[in-house]
């Protein structure tokens, strides 16, 4: 999604925010630019494409300025060409403007600046909203853009400055985040920590209606209403070395191979082992709270949906409550039945997704407590719900999710593990959950070593246009993760199903162009999927499997195994995810595709 920075100090902002534009290409973008003001004026520069293509405009010399912003652009209203790439301008031609996020009344603000003369050189709500500032304009930048926003509707994360204002940025916020970096007398505003970290760790959060006025002397945070707020200095716990490659081909891969670090990271300080159970005192819940539970949804998207079905495979069959799990998307449109026994899980990596961030809302406003497993520090979503678990599992800049994927689980087993203790869950079982856990980021290490074995498989199905991936039981979801990573990075064809389902339709499918991928450990369903891999067999289709040591009914069927350590069959994904992101990474790679930005894809959706 878009990526706003802004800068005022005694820098040259133009470099200052090209670098920072450079660190936030993990989000995905189509179009970028930046505008700088110095004493002869406003100079803008903008490009679609990639950063290169500005950069190489900007070849000819970076313009000078102390105070500038930058965007890069992912195409919501118009398409990414470079009359649409931010920053805008007033009429005045005085005045920039980036945004994030989307005016819905653009329309009508539109007509009613044209009949007053404005005219439009794009087909951008920003546009408009620059235009609206430049006419509510009486001698304050930030007064002008106060006025505008009352005027609005929609969400915005926004950046301004004015050349008739040479000392000053505004910046304001709703529903779409932005952070004030505080620096040594320099200050910055940033959608996101990543182009901050170089020069200061120290950030205020804007909440929702709140505006940051940015001066040479210092910053201060105010609402649309009131001329002053306090907010409290944040500490950012990430450094430079954790966003950046150190020495990985790609961003994904690198966070691939973290998983055993991450995973422990998520786990750390919360196994009671002596008890059987788990700390989750960050859930703000007690254990009469907890008992009181008599229904779970958990609400998410994209691969957090997909470790939400696996939370509620292990709550229901470790606490025996009834889950429900929802895209966040749909929930926040229908009529849920929830009340204040119901406690809603919010599940994200980045604490920003729109859909689940509205989902949240809603479950809020109809008295569900509700519990965010998020990321990022700090986020909306961690924000905003009653209490929560962080995953700990640091930045995660690929824009296909690994990492975060095999933390959600772990959080989930911590939140199942407390509940399940509460209620049937003996301290033994408790134990070997928890002893289970423990190793599963060595047996991850261990899957890792044999990385080369996962490239080999991949060197054969890279030419593939299709590809199934069918699990069964806690494993559905695992395939289904697996197909998604398959298709975002590779743009291969994959579709997750659960096994048994192949013969009701998907089978009319097999040949002997198309692979199928298995995933068939020896849990308490396995002799079941050893009957799907024989019919896919029998229908000449081209079986990977991963399997657990020693099952040579399965290597005898297939066209290549992959064996992974044996865990508890609840925790099991967490394994048969690591060789399935590996797959579609080495087909990826393979098939020369650009692995940690796809196309059309954004890191964190922040729109609806
Ligand atoms: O930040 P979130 O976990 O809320 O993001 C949800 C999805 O947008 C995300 O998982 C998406 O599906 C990824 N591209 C998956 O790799």
């Amino acid at each position: 999604m878009c990526g706003i920075v802004g800068y005022i100090g005694p820098r040259q902002a133009a470099g200052l925010l090209i670098e920072g534009l450079r660190r936030m290409e993990y989000r995905g973008y189509d179009s970028s630019g930046i505008a700088v003001v110095n004493g002869t004026g406003l100079k803008i520069m903008k490009s679609a494409g990639k950063l290169s293509a500005l950069e190489q405009q900007l070849d000819g010399g970076m313009p000078s300025g102390t105070l500038g912003i930058g965007h890069t652009r992912w195409a919501t209203h118009g398409a990414p060409t470079t009359p649409n790439a931010h920053p805008h301008t007033d009429q005045s031609g005085h005045i920039a403007v980036i945004h994030n996020g989307i005016i819905e009344n653009a329309g009508a603000i539109r007509k009613m600046l044209q009949q007053r003369g404005h005219t439009f050189r794009s087909e951008t709500d920003t546009e408009v909203l620059a235009h609206l500032i430049g006419e509510l304009y009486r001698g304050s930048l930030e007064e002008a853009v106060a006025a505008a926003l009352r005027e609005v509707d929609g969400a915005y994360g926004l950046a301004i400055i004015s050349e008739d204002e040479p000392g000053v940025l505004v910046a304001a916020r709703k529903g779409s985040p932005l952070l004030v970096g505080v620096g040594e007398d320099e200050w910055f505003v940033a959608s996101d920590a990543s182009p901050l970290l170089e020069h200061t760790r120290s950030v205020v959060y804007l909440d929702d209606g709140e505006m940051a006025v940015l001066s040479r002397d210092g910053y201060r945070i105010r609402t649309l209403e009131t001329a002053q707020i306090e907010k409290p200095v944040n500490q950012i716990e990430w450094d430079l070395t954790t966003i950046e490659r150190g020495g990985y081909a790609h961003f994904m891969l690198k966070e691939i191979c973290e998983q055993p670090e991450s995973l422990q990271n998520t786990l750390r300080g919360h196994l009671l082992e002596e008890e059987g159970t788990s700390r989750v005192s960050g859930l703000n819940l007690s254990d009469d709270d907890l008992k009181g539970i008599e229904r779970i949804v958990i609400t998410a998207c994209g691969t957090s949906w997909h470790s939400a079905l696996i939370g509620e495979y292990m709550l229901e069959e470790m606490a025996r409550i009834p889950v429900e799990v929802e895209y966040a998307s749909e929930f926040r449109y229908r009529n849920p039945v929830i009340d204040e026994r119901t406690l809603v899980i919010g599940i994200s990596q980045s604490g920003e997704t729109a859909d689940t961030l509205a989902a949240i809302r809603e479950a809020k406003l109809r008295g569900a407590r509700t519990v965010g497993l998020v990321n990022v520090v700090g986020s909306t979503i961690a924000r905003e719900v009653d209490g929560g678990l962080y995953l700990h599992a640091g930045p995660e800049v690929g824009v296909a999710s690994t990492k975060a994927f095999t933390s959600q689980v772990a959080a989930l087993a911590l939140v199942t593990l407390r509940i399940a203790r509460l209620r049937d869950l003996s301290i033994l079982q408790g134990r070997e959950f928890i002893h289970a856990l423990q190793a599963l980021p060595g047996q991850i290490q261990e899957i890792l070593n044999r990385s080369a074995d996962v490239e080999r498989i991949a060197e054969r199905f890279t030419d593939t246009t299709n590809a199934l991936y069918l699990g069964r039981g806690v494993n559905f979801p695992a395939a289904l993760e697996g197909a998604l990573k398959m298709k975002e990075i590779s743009y291969i064809h994959a579709e997750g199903y659960p096994a048994a389902e192949m013969k009701h339709g998907p089978i009319a499918l097999i040949d002997e162009n198309m692979p199928v991928v298995f995933i068939a450990p020896h849990d308490a369903v396995h002799q079941k999927i050893v009957s799907n891999i024989e019919e896919v067999k029998a229908r000449g289709g081209r079986i990977i499997a991963l399997v657990n040591d020693g099952d040579a009914e399965i290597e005898r069927l297939a066209d290549a195994t992959f064996t992974i350590p044996t865990t508890l069959d609840l925790l099991s994904p967490i394994l048969t995810i690591i060789p399935l992101q590996l797959f579609s990474y080495y087909v990826a790679v393979r098939r020369g595709c650009n692995v940690d930005q796809p196309r059309n894809l954004a890191k964190s959706v922040t729109v609806e």
